[in-house]
C-alpha cells in the first residue's frame, strides 16, 4: 500500500447514482494501493471519528455500489462555522487526519460541500499538515456552477420526465368523467432544472406537460389560473409541473413547510397540494397531484445512462487529481458538442464552484414562461439519453447491496463538539 489513506464522505442530498461515484473512487484508489476510508455521515464521521474502512468490502460489492441508490456510508447536511468564528472543528480534522494518516479527502457534494472541501484545503495549509482536498460534485439540483451537468441530476430529470409522460396518459384517459388536472412537484429549491427537465416528457403545444412553474419566475395567481382553463377548454385536461421553489412576488416560498436545515435552507414540499387546491376551489376541475419527493432523487431503476457515466467518471478523476498532488479542485463535466454528444472532464478550481448557485439560463424558458425552449432540449436530450438498469433479484426487487461498513477503531477521544 501507498503511504496514507485517501478519505471519501458523501455530503447533502444523495442521488441515485452518488455510490457510483464511490466506487469508482474506491476501484481507482485500489489501483493505486491506496486504503480508502469513508466517513460515517459525511464531515460528522470525520469530527466524529467515525470512519469506515473500505478495504474490508469485497469487490463485487464495490461494483454493485455502482447500481445501489442511497448514501452508502451515511450523508450529512452539516455546516462548519468560517475558520475565523470557530477553528476548534478544524483543529479537530486535522487532528483525525493526522491520527489516520489522511493525505487526501474527497468530498461528494454540491455547493456547499464545495466550500467545506475549499476551507479544509486552506486550514491544512494554515497548520503545515499535507493534504489534498478534491470536490467531487453530484446533485440533482444540477446547479453547481461551471460543470455542464451534476452527476444525479440526469437520472432525476429522466424519472421526471418519464413519469410525467406517463401520468399524462393516466389523465388523457380519464379526463372526460374524471380528473382534468394532475400536478407534479419537482424539487430544486432556486434553480428549475428539474422542473425544466419535464418538458421533455412531449413536444407539441397540446402535449403535456402543459404549464411549467419554475422558481426563476414569480408566481402570478391569475395568469396561471386562466392558463389552466385555457388548456382544459383546448385539450380536455391539463398537466402542471411545478417546481418545489416556487414563489409569489414577496419572494416567499408558495410551500414552506417551517422546517430549516444547517445551511439555513428552508424545507420545501407542497406545493403540488396547495396549486390542486387553488385549481379545485376557483376553477372546480377534479385534480390530483404528487410530491414525488425522495423518488426523484433516488429512482436508480430508471437511471441515465449517461448520468451514470458521468458518475463513474467524477470518481475516477477525483483519484486522478488526488494522486497527481492537485488540491483545491473538483473535476467538472465539459459538454463539447451537443450531437453527436461529446463530452470531457476538467479540473476545476473549488473557489469557482463553492457556494456558486446555477440557475436555469432565461434562454432556456419559453417566452410565456411556462414551458422550454429548443435551445434546452438540445442541453437535455443527451443526459436523458440511455437506460442502466439494475440487476433484478428473483423476487423481481432489485438486487441492491449493503455494505458491512466495518469501522475503523478510534484513535482519539470522543469529540466534544
Ligand atoms: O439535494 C438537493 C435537494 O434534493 C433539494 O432539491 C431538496 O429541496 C432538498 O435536497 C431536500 O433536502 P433534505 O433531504 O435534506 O430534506
Amino acid at each position: 500500500m501507498a503511504r496514507g489513506s485517501l478519505l471519501y464522505a458523501q455530503s447533502g442530498g444523495v442521488t441515485a447514482v452518488i455510490n457510483a461515484t464511490a466506487s469508482a473512487v474506491i476501484q481507482a484508489a485500489r489501483r493505486h494501493r491506496v486504503q480508502v476510508l469513508a466517513a460515517r455521515n459525511g464531515i460528522l464521521g470525520a469530527l466524529r471519528e467515525e470512519l469506515i474502512d473500505t478495504s474490508a468490502e469485497p469487490i463485487a460489492s464495490i461494483r454493485a455500489l455502482a447500481h445501489t441508490p442511497g448514501g452508502a456510508f451515511g450523508s450529512c447536511r452539516y455546516k462548519l462555522k468560517a475558520p475565523e468564528v470557530d477553528r476548534a472543528p478544524y483543529q479537530r480534522l486535522i487532528d483525525v487526519f493526522r491520527a489516520h494518516d489522511v493525505r487526501w479527502f474527497l468530498y461528494n457534494g454540491g455547493n456547499d460541500s464545495a466550500d467545506t472541501a475549499l476551507k479544509l484545503s486552506k486550514i491544512a495549509t494554515e497548520f503545515g499538515y499535507p493534504l489534498a482536498c478534491i470536490g467531487v460534485p453530484k446533485t440533482v439540483d444540477n446547479d453547481l456552477d461551471v460543470t455542464d451537468c451534476c452527476p444525479g441530476f440526469a437520472s432525476a430529470a429522466k424519472y421526471t420526465a418519464v413519469s410525467v409522460r406517463e401520468a399524462a396518459l393516466d389523465v388523457a384517459a380519464m379526463a372526460s368523467t374524471s380528473t382534468k388536472v394532475f400536478v407534479y412537484e419537482a424539487m430544486g429549491r432556486h434553480a428549475g432544472w428539474l422542473a425544466a427537465a419535464s418538458g421533455m416528457a412531449g413536444e407539441g403545444r397540446d402535449e403535456a406537460p402543459h404549464i411549467i412553474l419554475f422558481p426563476e419566475r414569480v408566481f402570478d395567481e391569475a395568469a396561471f389560473l386562466a392558463k389552466v382553463k385555457e388548456t382544459v377548454a383546448r385539450v380536455g385536461w391539463c398537466v402542471v409541473v411545478a417546481s418545489e421553489g416556487v414563489h409569489g412576488p414577496d419572494g416567499r416560498f408558495l410551500a414552506e413547510a417551517g422546517t430549516v436545515d444547517a445551511f439555513g435552507h428552508a424545507q420545501l414540499g407542497g406545493v403540488a397540494p396547495h396549486l390542486a387546491e387553488m385549481v379545485k376551489s376557483r376553477l372546480g376541475y377534479k385534480v390530483h397531484w404528487t410530491v414525488p419527493d425522495y423518488l426523484q432523487r433516488s429512482a436508480r431503476h430508471l437511471a441515465s445512462a449517461t448520468d451514470l457515466k458521468h458518475a463513474l467518471a467524477v470518481g475516477e478523476a477525483a483519484v486522478d487529481y488526488a494522486m497527481e498532488g492537485r488540491n483545491a479542485v473538483m473535476p467538472v463535466i465539459v459538454r463539447t458538442s451537443d450531437a453527436p454528444y461529446r463530452w470531457k472532464i476538467e479540473a476545476a478550481p473549488l473557489e469557482r464552484l463553492a457556494n456558486h448557485e446555477k440557475k436555469l439560463p432565461a434562454g432556456f424558458v419559453r417566452p410565456d414562461g411556462y414551458g422550454i425552449t429548443a435551445a434546452a432540449r438540445r442541453y437535455f436530450a443527451p443526459l436523458l439519453r440511455g437506460e442502466a438498469p439494475p440487476p433484478y433479484g428473483r423476487d423481481g426487487i432489485p438486487a441492491y447491496v449493503a455494505l458491512g461498513n466495518r469501522a475503523v477503531r478510534k484513535a482519539l477521544p470522543d469529540w466534544a463538539g
